[in-house]
């Protein structure tokens, strides 16, 4: 009798243990979409990858030899008679220095191996031996806003947003700075988060060594848009690189037709106060830049692709779109909102 109690327990046990299993496998094939820092396309995200895998082997051995000891003692020690207490044990000297040495120095090494790591991320590319010549590092501030991310290129006089492009190869020295709340920049496959801080330029760098599109998430809780505060970050070759520097650096081209009205549109209504368009007199600093707003695949924080249909939407009604964002619902009529289109989507 005792005996069937004793293996339908183990059989309840077997059962929660699969639904767990089943469970974290659904979570992990959950995240298999997601930018991933174990798919890492730098030199400081392969560290920050490796640091992981090092410190999970660590935990799992950890979590093996607890759990096998704790089965083990569950097993050899349960009271298998109904006759009288088991034997009483209390204190064990050199198993208690056992059991506060061991984790102690489990955590020491995790500690030392986490810093040296932290280390190598920190170091600024001139002072790091791998990190090629420091003098054709390429500089770019990265300025949160809420809920979007401005990207200044200071010495190739380049202003963006939302879609990040670098050379693969080249050394790209980031200031991360905000100009509203605390954000943090975080493109996982390129290294580690950093906050950025108003009042406050933080500082890190990354190299990246493959050619792709890579996404960055705000990561730091900023506001009811936070989620929605992403980054795109495209890495191509340095040949394609300096074909967009030179399609940025590009004047504003003449407008015609519906082009040219919707320019009329902006460069007469409210627009001007919030963004700016190089070359003409929107100078705005609120919004985006939008001088070069149809080469950007993504808006609106990146989480909108850059198609006539969106920028159509997002000028109806942006309240609607994006809650909260600080871009108002200007009651444009049909009509100005196509010839604003026309003018967007002409702004290559
Ligand atoms: Cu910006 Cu969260």
């Amino acid at each position: 009798m005792r005996r069937g109690n004793v293996l339908s327990l183990q059989m309840i046990s077997a059962r929660k243990i699969a639904w767990v299993l089943a469970l974290l496998s659904m979570t992990l094939a959950g995240c298999a979409g997601a930018p991933s820092p174990l798919a890492p396309v730098s030199s400081n995200a392969r560290l920050i990858s490796s640091l992981t895998w090092v410190v999970f082997g660590i935990a799992t051995i950890v979590f093996v030899v607890v759990e096998g000891m704790l089965i083990y003692s569950t097993i050899r020690f349960s009271r298998k008679t109904s006759d009288g207490l088991p034997k009483q044990v209390g204190g064990n000297t050199r198993l208690e220095i056992a059991w506060t040495l061991a984790p102690a120095i489990v955590l020491a090494v995790v500690f030392v191996i986490s810093m040296q790591t932290l280390r190598t991320i920190a170091f600024q590319p001139s002072t790091s031996p791998d990190a090629g010549d420091p003098s054709q590092a390429l500089h770019v501030r990265v300025i949160g806003h809420q809920w979007w991310w401005e990207l200044d290129y200071p010495d190739l006089h380049i202003v963006a947003a939302d879609e990040m492009h670098v050379p693969t190869g080249t050394v790209v020295n980031v200031d991360v700075e905000s100009v509203d709340v605390i954000h943090s920049y975080w493109v996982p496959q390129l290294g580690g988060k950093i906050d950025a801080i108003p009042g406050h330029v933080n500082r890190t760098w990354f190299q990246a060594t493959q050619a792709g599109t890579y996404y960055g998430q705000c990561a730091e809780f900023c506001g009811v848009e936070h989620a929605n505060m992403r980054l795109q970050v495209i890495v191509e070759t340095p040949e394609q690189f300096q074909t967009w520097v030179k399609g940025q650096q590009a004047a504003v081209p003449a407008m015609t037709g519906d082009a040219a009205t919707g320019e009329q549109v902006f460069l007469n209504g409210p627009c001007v106060g919030c963004h700016t368009i190089d070359g003409t007199k929107a100078q705005g600093k609120v919004g985006p830049n939008l001088t070069h707003f149809a080469s950007r695949s993504v808006f609106a924080g990146a989480v909108l692709d850059n198609t006539p249909q969106n920028v159509a939407q997002w000028l109806a009604d942006p309240q609607k779109v994006k809650p909260g964002n600080l871009m108002p619902n200007l009651h444009l009529p049909q009509n100005q909102i196509d010839e604003l289109v026309a003018f967007l989507e002409s702004l290559k």
